[in-house]
């Protein structure tokens, strides 16, 4: 069973973290991981973050392309995230742009969780749990926005 814990996190904290299994991306393998990055996206699009992310098609397909290749290569796989894509390995850093509270952070890991749970028939729970404990705690690192304070995102989604 796949423990789909959520702890919270303090803004600033760092967290040291331990890579997922790279039996996750072997199961998977690059396809199958970019079909679950798509259905990642497409429950983001439905959940209460959608407005962090843009509404056109081909700067949203981008990013998907960029989001893949980075989780997979923090899965063991092709490390030329940074080259193919002109990436910034600073995750803290690409992130700084949006303010995102512990709130927004738990929305994302739900989003998460249901795809995750979609494939708990294809893939080694162990596995799961592990790609699951980098997401939930390498999350803490973005965490840049105090929880009660209004982002710049939500006044932008009232507008
Ligand atoms: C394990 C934690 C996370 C990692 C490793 C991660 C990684 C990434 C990567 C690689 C991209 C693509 C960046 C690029 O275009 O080069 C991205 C984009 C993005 N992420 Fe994350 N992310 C994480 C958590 C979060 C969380 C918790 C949020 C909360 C809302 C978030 C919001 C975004 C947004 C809004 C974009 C789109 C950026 C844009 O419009 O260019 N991310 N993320």
């Amino acid at each position: 069973m796949v423990d789909y814990k959520i702890t919270s996190a303090i803004m600033g904290e760092r967290p040291e973290f331990q890579l997922p299994n790279r039996g996750f991306l072997d199961t998977l393998k690059p396809d199958g991981f970019m079909k679950l990055i798509h259905r990642f996206y497409a429950e983001v699009l439905e959940s209460e973050i959608a407005h962090y992310f843009p509404d056109d098609e081909e700067e949203l397909e981008l990013i998907k392309k960029r989001n893949g290749s980075y989780f997979m290569m923090m899965c063991g796989g092709d490390d030329r995230y940074i080259s193919k894509f002109g990436g910034d390995f600073d995750q803290v850093k690409t992130h700084k742009p949006f303010s995102i509270p512990d709130k927004a952070r738990t929305e994302w890991l739900g989003c998460w969780e249901i795809v995750l749970r979609e494939i708990e028939n294809e893939v080694n729970h162990e596995d799961i749990q592990s790609y699951w404990n980098w997401l939930e705690v390498f999350s803490k690192h973005i965490v840049n926005y105090e929880n009660d304070r209004q982002t710049r995102e939500d006044i932008a989604k009232t507008k």
